[in-house]
């Protein structure tokens, strides 16, 4: 998508459409758009003030211009309340608006930006132009009949009227640019199906986008996972003839003492549920398994173009989890790569084992950091719903910051505890520690398994299950993957900072 931030006049650009958001009962035409208000024979402020357009949120309405201005047509966009503004508002009407322009087969289009009461215009040009590319995305792959409205579009502009501002809302474009283009490729690679995102094709994707730029990419295979004692992610593989991939990506700041922060994804590419089979209902949904290790993939599009201050090592154990002669059974013992047994009571509890593995192998970068995350319970799903991720973590300040980070990308977490108690579900009679807990409370009993794994570092896990897809079309994501992750990461490791030392080498939450 070819994106031009411009000065200019809104009467005078030439567009099919030229759209504007608008609050909700705004009763006079605001000074952006007096001008083309003027020349159209006010055409704007009869609809304000007949109440034909009310702008409530995502309330479009599209007027033609008959020629007497350059832009062929208006779209308004309702904001809703002005009390009640917030920039994923923005997100969402800019999206809807560039939505329906879409619908219409317009090939381009341009948006204007307002300096709204106490909002930041980079900010403000930050969510439009997140919710314009996140909107427009359609998942076409599989398609043999291209639908005409989701490949039409090519460029759209966002039109600047005050000169002074120019350069830092050019900046903050190329951003949000960066950052929602990377979303799109992690939301590609979750919507493909499990039989063409295989462990391999993961392992391809992250060497072609290290070929593409300064990222360092690593393999492990399989023969390299057995060398150096990977038990979690070769029990999980081998119930399947696709060969397991360990993928490592690293990006090295420019500054020598920079610190590092390793982000961790699971790349389960199908979860059948191993010998513990899933039943066949939302089963397809398991090819988005691997949602947290696009996430990864994702932000490391963004750093390639980014490169932030701080070294980021990605970690995405790739495997499938499939029910074979050769798999794991239920009672089976694995050892880790800590040197830790595990006793598999399920096998459909997968994801904990292959990220245990990643979680000791990040503590050979002595991270000053770590979050992980992954589709990894549906027990997650029924306590918070499809509008937060769960977060589990072992240190406030780093939880503090996911979690700031979250609201401001609208990528929300809801911190769920790992009290002592959870920690007691997952004794094993006969290995050190359980793949389950009890009947009750399984996305917390998942994080406390993982909890076991992580050594004397910050951490926070990640539970996406429930925001990884979207059952039905929203104003910027359609159904399927949301590539949620991706934004909050960046935001993370854009702004990082160095966490206090006090409480780093807590090891369990509340000790
Ligand atoms: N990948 C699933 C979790 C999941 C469920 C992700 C729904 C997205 C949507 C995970 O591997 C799994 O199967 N978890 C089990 C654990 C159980 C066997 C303890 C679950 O949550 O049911
Ligand atoms: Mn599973
Ligand atoms: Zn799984």
């Amino acid at each position: 998508m070819k994106i031009v931030t411009k000065f200019g006049a809104p009467e005078m650009e030439s567009t099919e459409a030229l759209v504007f958001g608008l609050f909700e009962n705004v009763k006079n035409v605001p000074p952006e758009l007096e001008s083309c208000n003027q020349s159209t024979g006010g055409i704007i402020s009869h609809l304000l003030q007949n109440r034909d357009f009310r702008g409530k949120l995502n309330e479009t309405m599209m007027i033609p211009t008959y020629q007497k201005i350059s832009p062929k047509r208006i779209v308004l966009v309702g904001l809703g309340k002005f009390e009640d503004f917030s920039f994923d508002k923005i997100r969402q009407a800019y999206g809807t608006a560039s939505r329906l322009i879409q619908t219409k087969q317009f090939t381009s289009f341009s948006l204007l930006l307002c300096k709204w009461k106490d909002v930041s215009v980079e900010d403000a040009a930050r969510s439009i132009i997140e919710g314009a590319i996140l909107s427009l995305y359609h998942f076409t792959m599989y398609k043999t009949v291209k639908k005409e409205e989701n490949t039409k579009i090519k460029s759209f502009s966002l039109l600047v009227q005050d000169k002074a501002i120019l350069t830092s809302v050019k900046a903050s474009v190329k951003n949000a640019q960066t950052v929602s283009e990377a979303v799109c490729f992690t939301r590609d690679i979750v919507n493909m199906s499990g039989s063409d995102a295989t462990p391999s094709y993961l392992a391809n994707k992250a060497k072609e986008l290290a070929r593409k730029s300064d990222i360092k990419c690593t393999i492990l295979s399989k023969p390299d996972l057995i060398k150096i004692g990977m038990g979690g992610v070769l029990g999980v593989a081998r119930g399947s003839t696709e060969p397991p991939k360990f993928v490592v990506l690293e990006h090295k700041a420019s500054k020598q003492t920079a610190e590092t922060v390793v982000i961790i994804g699971k790349g389960l590419t199908f979860d059948s549920g191993g010998l513990c089979l899933k039943p066949g209902k939302g089963m397809d949904l398991m090819k988005g398994d691997m949602a947290g290790g696009a996430a990864i993939f994702g932000a490391f599009m963004a750093i390639s173009n980014l490169k932030p201050a701080v070294n980021v090592v990605g970690l995405i154990p790739c495997v499938e989890n499939m029910p074979n002669d050769k798999a794991l059974k239920p009672g089976d013992i694995i050892k880790c790569l800590s040197g830790k047994t595990v006793e598999v009571i399920n096998t459909d509890a997968e994801g904990r084992l292959i990220l245990a593995d990643a979680l000791s192998y990040a503590k050979r970068y002595k991270p000053d950091a770590v979050v992980d995350i992954a589709t990894l319970t549906g027990s997650c799903v029924v306590a918070l719903g499809t509008f937060a991720s769960g977060m589990f973590g072992n240190n406030s300040e780093l939880k503090k910051r996911v979690k700031e980070a979250g609201e401001n990308c609208y990528e929300r977490v809801w911190e769920l505890p790992l009290w002592d108690e959870y920690h007691e579900l997952i004794k094993s009679h006969i290995a050190d520690i359980k793949n389950i807990g009890g009947k009750y409370g399984g996305s917390i009993t998942a994080a406390c398994f993982l909890n076991k794994f992580v050594e004397a570092f910050p951490w926070v896990h990640l539970d996406i299950a429930g925001t990884f897809m979207v059952e039905k079309d929203t104003p910027y994501a359609r159904i399927g993957a949301t590539g949620v992750g991706v934004r909050l990461l960046i935001q993370l490791i854009q702004n990082w900072k160095t966490i206090p030392d006090v409480g780093k080498k807590s090891k369990k939450q509340g000790k």
